[in-house]
Parts: structure tokens; C-alpha cells; sequence
């Protein structure tokens, strides 16, 4: 890192993850937080996911915003300061500084602080001429902005990937909220969105032939075992990823095998063979949908762009 790039330091709050994870397995029916998915594993594990041919969201969204970066560019306007919540592998932040018109700063804004060092590092290291403000930070929360040296026309948040879909609906709505408060009057939200499209198609990308996808899913109780002592039998749990209609969204569940019981901090639950414990959920998108969450943020969508297929969107918001 370079000796000026200082970190601003919000200090979020730790994850109770003892916390979540006993009221999920006292909950009827159970279920545990998608957030602990990503220990160091389940981020390999999820690149390696984005490597398979069955999901496409990674490799179109890419595509997509190499084919659009001079329409985004227009409709962002120049000298923008980038905010990214999380921080990816860094190749669609490249793509849309690259096609943005004179990008004035970058702030990747995350919470766990290895990950936000190497994204911060890697983008310093490659664009010069971006001032790179990285917060630590819980982006759920409306973030105040560090003041790039170079005056910023705009502010404009990133969210790719279409994580929005592991949120649920509520949080949703909380989380464009907190987007509207970061990005200020004059600001925007560029958004990645995986969009309805046959069903087919969606459940082979959470069920890949490679089985990576279910090596992630188990990998939450390889990582609940090392962290909290549990003793998950992994071998008695399966993953299932379901589309659900008309929800429109991807419903993953691990599976007991078996009837068994699971001891967690001193407490003991029971599952019976065929229980199914859902993990996570992964909304996909039409227009009415995200018009709706975004109408409820007090924003609205004044732009978009999709792949030729319409299987991914990029939308455009602003305040409404
Ligand atoms: C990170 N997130 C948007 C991925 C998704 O598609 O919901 C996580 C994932 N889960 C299984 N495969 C990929």
C-alpha cells in the first residue's frame, strides 16, 4: 500500500454470529445467516463458483459492462466519486473506471479489514490517477463520505453481482435507503441485478455439475464448527437449491439425512431426516420488482441496460 492510502475507520460492529446462529436453530423452520458463508474458504469457494459454466451472472455482468461503459458513462456524467459496497475480485471495478469520464476517487467500503486492505492495495496500484479512500464500515448504514483532494461532481455507489438478491426484502428496502443517504442529492446507484429468465436455467447455476456450489453451501457448517465448536456431521446434511415461483427467487436449503441432533455452545437441536434448513435466498429481478423496492428507498430507476439475452440488468438510480 502506498504510504498516504489511510483507511477511515467507522469501527462497525462485530457480527454475533453465536448469537444468530442459536436463534436460527431455535427458529421453526430453521435457518442460518448467509453473511457467514464468506470466511476465507467460502470467498475461494465463491470465486470458484463464478469460474463455472452453469453460472452466468458473473461472466454476463462483466460482459455487459464492458459492452455499456460509454452509456454508463454518459448517464453518470464525470468526475465521479466511485463508492463500491463490499469488495469483489476488483475486475468490474477496473471496467467501470476505465469507462468512466475522469473518476475523481474510489472508496470501497467493507467490514472485514484484510479484505478492504487488498482491494484498496490492488485498485491504488492500478489507476494513478483515482485517489483511493478506503472506509471500514458497515455499508448497511448510510456511510459519511472522506473528501477526495480533487472536488467530485457526484457521488456514485456501486453494487454489482446482484448480492441486493441475498437480502431480504426488508433489508432491501433498508439497505437503498441507507445507498439514497450515502449518495447525496446529486448522486446515483449503479446496481447489477440477476433477472427472471426460465427456471431451468437459474436452478443449474446454483446446482453446478462440479458440485462447488454445494461444497460452498456445506462449507457454513465446516466454518460454524471451527468458530463456535458445533459439531455438524457434514456428511449428514445436503445442499438443495430450488427456484420458487412467484417469488422469482432462488431458495437454498441444506438437507438432514438423517434424524440427528446437532450440539451448539451446550445446546442441542434436533433435526428430523428430510428437515430442510434454509441458508440462503437469491432474488432475481424484473423491472417491477426492483421499481418497487427502489420507489420504497424514496429513489427510482432512471436508467438501465441489459445483455442481449436480458439475463442481467444494470440499473441506474437516483433519488426520487
Ligand atoms: C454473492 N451472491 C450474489 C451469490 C448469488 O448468486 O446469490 C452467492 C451464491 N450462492 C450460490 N452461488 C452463488
Amino acid at each position: 500500500m502506498s504510504n498516504d492510502l489511510t483507511i477511515t475507520d467507522l469501527h462497525p460492529s462485530v457480527d454475533d454470529i453465536t448469537g444468530d446462529v442459536l436463534r436460527g436453530l431455535s427458529a421453526t423452520p430453521k435457518h442460518l445467516p448467509s453473511k457467514y458463508f464468506y470466511d476465507q474458504r467460502g470467498s475461494e469457494l465463491f470465486e470458484a463458483i463464478t469460474r463455472q459454466p452453469e453460472y452466468y451472472p458473473t461472466r454476463v455482468e462483466l460482459a455487459l459492462l464492458a459492452d455499456c461503459g460509454p452509456r454508463i458513462a454518459a448517464a453518470v456524467g464525470p468526475r465521479a466519486h466511485v463508492v463500491e459496497y463490499g469488495s469483489g475480485s476488483g475486475r468490474k471495478t477496473r471496467l467501470l473506471l476505465d469507462a468512466l469520464e475522469d473518476p475523481v476517487a474510489y472508496t470501497p467500503i467493507e467490514i472485514s479489514r484484510s479484505a478492504l486492505t487488498a482491494s484498496a492495495e490492488r485498485l491504488d496500484r492500478e489507476f494513478g490517477d483515482v485517489e483511493v479512500l478506503p472506509v471500514l464500515a458497515d455499508f448497511t448504514q448510510a456511510v459519511p463520505l472522506p473528501t477526495p483532494s480533487r472536488r467530485a461532481d457526484s457521488a456514485l455507489v456501486f453494487f454489482p453481482g446482484s448480492t441486493l438478491g441475498n437480502f431480504s426484502r426488508e433489508e432491501s428496502v433498508r439497505l437503498l435507503a441507507a445507498m439514497r443517504d450515502t449518495m447525496g442529492g446529486s448522486g446515483a446507484a449503479l446496481i447489477g441485478l440477476d433477472l427472471e429468465k426460465d427456471p431451468a436455467i437459474v436452478e443449474a447455476a446454483y446446482n453446478d455439475a462440479a458440485g462447488i456450489t454445494a461444497e460452498f453451501t456445506l462449507n457454513l457448517l465446516r466454518r460454524l464448527n471451527r468458530d463456535l465448536g458445533s459439531d455438524f456431521d457434514l456428511a449428514g446434511f445436503a445442499h438443495r437449491a430450488r427456484y420458487v415461483q412467484p417469488e422469482g427467487r432462488i431458495v437454498t436449503t441444506l438437507e438432514s439425512l438423517r434424524d440427528q441432533v446437532v450440539t451448539v455452545e451446550q445446546q442441542q437441536f434436533a433435526f428430523a431426516r428430510g428437515e430442510s434448513m434454509q441458508v440462503e435466498q437469491s432474488q432475481k429481478y424484473t423491472d417491477a420488482r426492483i421499481g418497487a423496492l427502489a420507489s420504497e428507498a424514496g429513489l427510482r430507476v432512471v436508467d438501465g441496460w441489459n445483455d442481449a439475452c436480458d439475463w442481467f440488468g444494470l440499473r441506474l438510480l437516483r433519488r426520487a
